[in-house]
């Protein structure tokens, strides 16, 4: 039948419904009484029999069970559509987004995204909320851990890699999912670093550095938009006026937008809505199709039209975006959506999968220092690890959907599979917990880091310190995990560590000590055994932070992108000159900037050269990079092209990325790497909040921030 056809059979109530998204476990009741934190929605049993979605159902079985009872009381036989958090795999984990990121690789990013896509379209979900495309710029926030770092055009292209990965080529196809780009828009901005909290934001700094991989995403075809928790610019995301106008006006978005998890409901919380009702109709009136775990929508939206506040076609416009996307995944002709047990359980952690995440988790990771230290050689006499993350499972990362900790490789194990179990000696040393100070297990970490030929320190925050409501004021190394640092490489100076984390941590005490640091993030399933690859050379480090690691906390937020001052200090070291924009007892530089990380292969840049020194309106530049493998490892690099504006009509950030490529190169080998730039490539947004590039000089940089290569200059005619 024709969606709009079906529209006009549909009783006001049934609309309603399909306006509306619960919890699984509202349905899976077996005497159907809802209980627990679900009561207060106050739903009936009509209400139930006609939703239109439901997230967090896990399994094929779970989710047919579901359907089957709603289809079976359903007249009109609309399927439900199922929604779940997919964020870095289903069964079989992969890194955090944080960590792909820093692989600046579509490749695998998307074909992670279409074997997660695999096994939770098999486990009955049809749409996953992401990708996560919060600009972000201060550690301090859990959520970091979920996003593409700090860098928008990074994250955009992660968005776009991640989005062409979990849809496939047919979003009708059971290995493919749809997918949900979130929170619109500004979540990332939370005042202090503090989720839910507040953001303010000026127009420019949000159409510069927060909209736009929300606008790639759509471009690559995300179905659907979640607006953001927090009160930006005085107003909730929800109901904010500018975002409803940029989304859908200006980008003339006509996809579903789903409100965030009872955030209609915190309209109230947020004292900007007297009641449920006025809290419906705001949601509503600013296009917000679907209402998350609240029920303001079941409960007002009747009312609200019976008197006229909001009309009917309001209404049949919001439920025919949802029935177009049940249509687009082929609901109507299988509800299940090829959904099925067996198949699942044979995807999960299959080798195939395994490999995959494996082979993702050692892209995603990044070699921070590396004093001489790394490689291991694989013939090593023995080696000592050491830490509370050395034989931890728990190493998979936050929101790791159907993940198992019990299924993850952890670093001993990947290390003792390398080597063979009698080369390796083991010592927790310490606990990681904040409040853990508990040092009596440092002496047999001494001890054995003494008697062994290397030391592998594994250390990092625990993966329930970073994402959703997870934020630390202090991202140090939690307890004396620093400490048992120092004492292990006095003992053994051929020390490396390797780190745990889902957010930048300051790690200057660490790096004071340790000559060589391998940052693995949460790496997923196959941590382990891609940290063992890693640190015996097997596999060569070719991650770039996609966020900068801060000297301190109290620098948060520092970030490569920063407007430049009239006062401008940049040295590392603590040396305020005074007057200046700095601090007396740190530098301005992050210890790790966003772009930096090391291989085991050298990179020499040979030249970069221009096409021409002036670029004229509809002209091309074209920017030639030759790099040489001069190590002995075949290696990627990541080759960066950064622009710096140095005077223009608003004040311009001190560098920006505007391309990048990734590409491998064997020992000896050489290869041009070659950017094409268009007057295009260089615009901003002015006061007038036009998006315009101006006459004048632009610097073209190659490196990273930490340290740049060559600087070019060319005239924008
Ligand atoms: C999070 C969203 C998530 C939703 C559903 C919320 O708490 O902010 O990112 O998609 O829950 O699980």
């Amino acid at each position: 039948m024709e969606i709009k056809e079906l529209i006009q059979k549909m009783t006001l109530h049934q609309k309603i419904g399909q306006l509306t998204q619960y919890n699984a476990r509202v349905f899976l009741n077996d005497d159907s009484v809802i209980t627990g934190p679900d009561k207060k929605l106050k739903l009936t049993d009509e209400d139930l029999a006609t939703v239109g979605s439901v997230l967090n159902s896990f399994s094929a079985d779970d989710m047919k069970k579901i359907q089957n009872q709603h289809l079976a009381g359903d007249p009109l036989k609309i399927p439900i559509i199922f929604m779940l958090d997919v964020i870095h795999g289903y069964r079989t984990i992969y890194p955090i987004p944080l960590g792909m990121a820093c692989s600046f690789e579509a490749e695998i990013t998307e074909q992670c995204a279409r074997m997660a896509a695999a096994e939770a379209a098999a486990s009955g979900v049809q749409v996953t909320f992401a990708p996560m495309v919060d600009y972000v710029k201060d550690a301090r926030w859990g959520r970091v851990m979920e996003s593409g770092g700090e860098e928008p055009l990074l994250t955009g292209y992660m968005a776009a890699a991640q989005i062409r990965g979990f849809h496939g080529d047919d979003l009708t196809g059971d290995s493919s999912i749809a997918t949900c780009v979130k929170h619109f828009a500004a979540y990332g901005a939370a005042e202090a670093g503090r989720d839910y909290n507040m953001a303010e934001c000026s127009e420019r700094e949000l159409r510069q550095f927060y909209l736009p991989a929300f606008k790639a995403a759509i471009d690559a075809g995300a179905e659907m938009v979640m607006p953001a928790f927090e009160a930006l610019n005085g107003v909730p995301a929800t109901i904010n006026p500018f975002l409803h106008n940029v989304l859908r006006r200006e980008w003339g978005f006509d996809k579903v937008v789903i409100s965030d998890y009872n955030a209609i409901g915190e309209l109230l919380k947020h004292g900007v809505a007297a009641d449920e009702k006025d809290a419906a109709l705001q949601a509503f009136s600013s296009e917000c199709d679907m209402e998350m775990c609240s029920a303001s929508y079941f409960h007002c939206l009747e009312e609200l039209v019976r008197e006229g506040a909001v009309s009917e076609e309001q209404i049949d416009r919001a439920v025919e975006r949802v029935l177009r996307l049940k249509e687009k995944l082929g609901l109507f002709e299988d509800p299940y959506h090829g959904a099925d047990g067996k198949k699942a359980e044979a995807l999960y952690l299959c080798e195939k999968h395994r490999e995959l995440a494996k082979r993702a988790a050692t892209k995603a990771a990044v070699l921070l220092k590396n004093d001489g230290v790394l490689p291991f050689e694989e013939n090593i006499g023995s080696v000592a690890l050491i830490g509370p993350f050395a034989d931890e499972h728990a190493i998979k990362g936050f929101w790791s959907c159907a993940g198992r900790d019990e299924e993850t490789v952890t670093v001993r194990q990947g290390v003792e599979a390398l080597l063979g179990k009698n080369k390796v000696r083991f010592a927790r040393g310490c606990g990681y917990t904040w409040n853990d100070e508990d040092r009596s297990g440092f002496d047999e970490a001494v001890r054995i880091a003494k008697s062994a030929d290397a030391v592998i320190l594994c250390l990092g925050e625990p993966q329930n310190y970073s994402g959703e409501g997870n934020c630390r004021t202090d991202i140090g190394l939690p307890g004396v995990q620093e400490e048992l640092a120092r004492l292990v490489a006095e003992a053994n100076p051929n020390t490396a560590a390797i780190i745990f984390n889902g957010r930048p941590l300051a790690l200057t005490g660490l790096d004071r000590h340790i000559s060589a640091i391998l940052d693995m993030w949460f790496p997923g399933t196959e941590g382990g055994n891609a940290a063992a690859e890693l640190l015996f050379g097997r596999a060569v480090p070719s991650g770039k932070l996609a966020m900068s690691f801060p000297r301190s906390s109290g620098q948060c937020p520092v970030y490569y992108n920063h407007t430049g001052t009239a006062r401008p200090h940049w040295t590392t070291e603590a040396e305020s000159r005074g007057y200046a924009s700095d601090y007396i007892d740190c530098g301005n530089l992050p210890l790790y900037s966003f772009g930096h990380g090391l291989s085991y292969t050298e990179f020499e840049y040979i030249e970069m050269t221009l096409s021409a020194d002036t670029l004229a309106e509809g002209g091309e530049l074209t920017v030639n990079i030759r790099i040489k493998n001069a190590g002995k490892f075949a290696a990627d690099e990541v080759v960066q092209l950064y622009m710096r504006d140095p005077v223009a009509s608003v004040v311009r950030p001190v560098q920006q990325l505007v391309a990048f490529k990734k590409t491998g190169l064997a020992p000896g080998e050489e290869k041009t790497v070659s950017f094409t730039l268009t007057p295009e490539s260089f615009v901003f947004y002015d006061t007038a909040g036009r998006l315009t590039h101006e006459k004048g000089k632009i610097i073209l940089m190659t490196g990273c921030p930490d340290h740049y290569y060559y600087k070019e200059e060319i005239e924008l005619l």
